[in-house]
């Protein structure tokens, strides 16, 4: 695998971060990018200045690092993902996560959009990942191992770890957010799941749909960070709802949703370090 052009995108971030050691990184999904303007004294380095970091296509993501000390703690937050369905291969849309964790970070928190299929969830809903189903038949760790970054059988009993699961819930609970936990199935994209797959997911045991996050969890499973996740239910998944989305109605609860997100976040990001 790059090993090499890994570490060379980790100094870069550290050189452009005036040697800051970050110890936790943080992916912002669709819609979730706005996280990144109020952190205070960030230092921002565009990815195009980060050699070998993809650039992400589509619309809303930024595709900009964040280096800020949040109640002491170094951390980067990366605005903007690569996806698949974008034709970057996966050793691309994890090269971010390996980054990052080669510069530091011992544990990685994803954020996503998803559509909801689990019973009970609604459009608005945070939810922590507690396990997730992969099918699209893709794995980022396909081709020879470099066991410099990992060994060939990762483990993923625990991807998603209880411990910081369970920190996350202290914190939700402290400023009064309900956070949810289920199980996140992922597509590929770029179309969104027909009914019928949506239901095929539900009867495995999946919460939500969505189109990333899993291929990053694997690489960083596979470097040995610490993982954890959380959701945005942006929509009730097709064919779960009655009727026709309403996009205004999916853009409103994702805009209410955001600032429960943020406090939630921010609070958060200190404590997974
Ligand atoms: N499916 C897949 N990805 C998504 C969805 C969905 O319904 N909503 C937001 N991202």
């Amino acid at each position: 695998m790059n090993f090499d052009s890994i570490q060379r995108a980790a100094d870069a971030i550290t050189t452009r971060s005036s040697g800051r050691r970050h110890r936790v990184a943080a992916v912002l999904g669709s819609g979730l990018s706005s996280y990144a303007e109020h952190l205070p004294n960030a230092i921002a380095i565009p990815y195009e200045e980060i050699p070998g970091f993809p650039m992400p296509g589509v619309q809303g993501h930024a595709g900009t690092a964040y280096s800020v000390e949040l109640e002491g703690v170094p951390i980067l937050i990366l605005a903007g993902r690569a996806h698949f369905y974008e034709g970057h291969g996966l050793e691309q849309v994890v090269f971010a996560v390996r980054a990052s964790i080669a510069a530091g970070a011992a544990t990685i928190l994803l954020t996503n959009a998803s559509g909801a299929c689990g019973d009970g969830l609604q459009p608005g809903d945070l939810v922590l990942l507690r396990d997730h189903l992969n099918l699209t038949g893709q794995n980022p760790l396909f081709g020879p191992n470099d066991d410099r970054l990992g060994a060939r059988f990762p483990d993923l009993t625990n991807a998603y770890d209880p411990n910081l699961r369970a920190i996350a819930q202290e914190v939700a609970r402290r400023v009064e957010i309900d956070l949810r936990e289920g199980v996140y199935a992922w597509f590929t994209g770029p179309t969104y799941e027909t009914p019928a797959e949506v239901q095929m997911a539900k009867r495995m045991g999946a919460d939500m749909v969505g189109m990333s996050t899993v291929p990053e969890t694997i690489a960083a499973r596979h470097m040995g960070a610490r993982v954890i996740a959380i959701s945005l239910v942006t929509n009730l998944a097709a064919g779960i709802s009655g009727g026709p989305l309403s996009h205004e109605e999916v853009q409103e609860t994702a805009e209410a949703a955001r600032d429960r997100f943020t406090r939630l976040v921010d609070l958060l990001l200190p404590q997974l370090a």
